[in-house]
């Protein structure tokens, strides 16, 4: 590993599996002091043992993203543990039940607004000032493929992640001139957790989804990691409020 984030500090949520956990690795691998969060205390702290185990330096906390003050002690906690705050991959994401728009349930669509959108302003609202104190940092959010097109069932998952781009613009536009870095990720289906339950239970889900990627395959969650690194890292250092689409093609088609 070459250090692209040599001495940063920067914070996972999501990071107990899939895209959240595979960036939260690449991250310490690539010199970052990680804070890995999640929904339950078992799963960060097994993550935060392997990165350790690995080589790297990590700490994990148990954080519901829908909650603020977890939200505030989250950013608390990385400053207490290593001193400042450098970088973010607001990461946790559901995706919801499947519906259409008329039929979607009331609780499920507020669950999903709550974690998806709610929560990425959770973070920032946090993360923005701590970053502020040491002359700026980069923030990622993770948005989707679907941020920008619709999909079948999904009108919670689809309004919420749109909803992901407005923050971030907005965000990147308030902050960018102070050496905050606001921007968006957007991944098309990758094999994760998520996706492998939705998948099991569609049985003709895979077979469609495959056919949205023009690259012929769907995507691994460390390739999303490698993305959102060099998002985080000094090199993306002129990207400012973007919609970074790493999807084999799926924006494209
Ligand atoms: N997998 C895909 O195909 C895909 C495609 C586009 C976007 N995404 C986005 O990528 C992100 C990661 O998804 P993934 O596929 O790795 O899924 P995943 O289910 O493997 O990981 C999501 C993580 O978020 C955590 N989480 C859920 N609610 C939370 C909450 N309230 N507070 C804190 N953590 C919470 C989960 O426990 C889980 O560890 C999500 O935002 C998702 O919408 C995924």
């Amino acid at each position: 590993m070459n250090g692209l984030l040599a001495g940063k500090v920067i914070i996972v949520t999501g990071a107990g599996g899939g895209i959240g956990k595979a960036s939260a690795l690449l991250f310490a691998l690539e010199g970052a002091s990680v804070v890995a969060t999640g929904r339950t205390d078992e799963t960060v702290a097994e993550v935060a043992d392997e990165i350790r185990k690995a080589g790297g330096k990590c700490i994990g906390l148990r954080v519901d993203v829908a909650v603020g003050a977890d939200c505030g002690l989250m950013v608390e906690t990385a400053v207490k543990s290593f001193g400042r705050l450098d970088g973010a991959f607001n990461n946790a994401g559901i995706d919801g039940p499947i519906a259409p728009a008329a039929d979607y349930p009331e609780a499920a669509f507020d669950e999903v607004i709550a974690i998806n959108l709610k929560g990425i302003w959770n973070c920032m609202r946090f993360q923005i000032p701590a970053m502020l104190a040491t002359g700026g940092g980069a923030i990622v959010n993770n948005a989707s493929a679907l941020s920008e097109v619709g999909q079948f069932g999904m009108v919670g998952y689809c309004a919420s992640k749109a909803g992901v781009l407005g923050l971030t613009r907005a965000a990147a536009l308030d902050y960018g001139a102070q050496g905050v870095r606001v921007n968006a990720l957007s991944p098309g289906v990758v094999e994760t957790p998520m996706m492998t339950s939705q998948m099991n239970s569609y049985p003709d889900l895979r077979g469609m989804l495959l056919a949205r990627h023009p690259i012929g395959r769907l995507g691994a969650p460390e390739e999303l990691a490698e993305a959102a690194a060099w998002m985080l890292s000094d090199r993306s250092k002129f990207m400012l409020g973007a919609n970074v689409s790493v999807d084999g093609g799926y924006a494209a088609f």
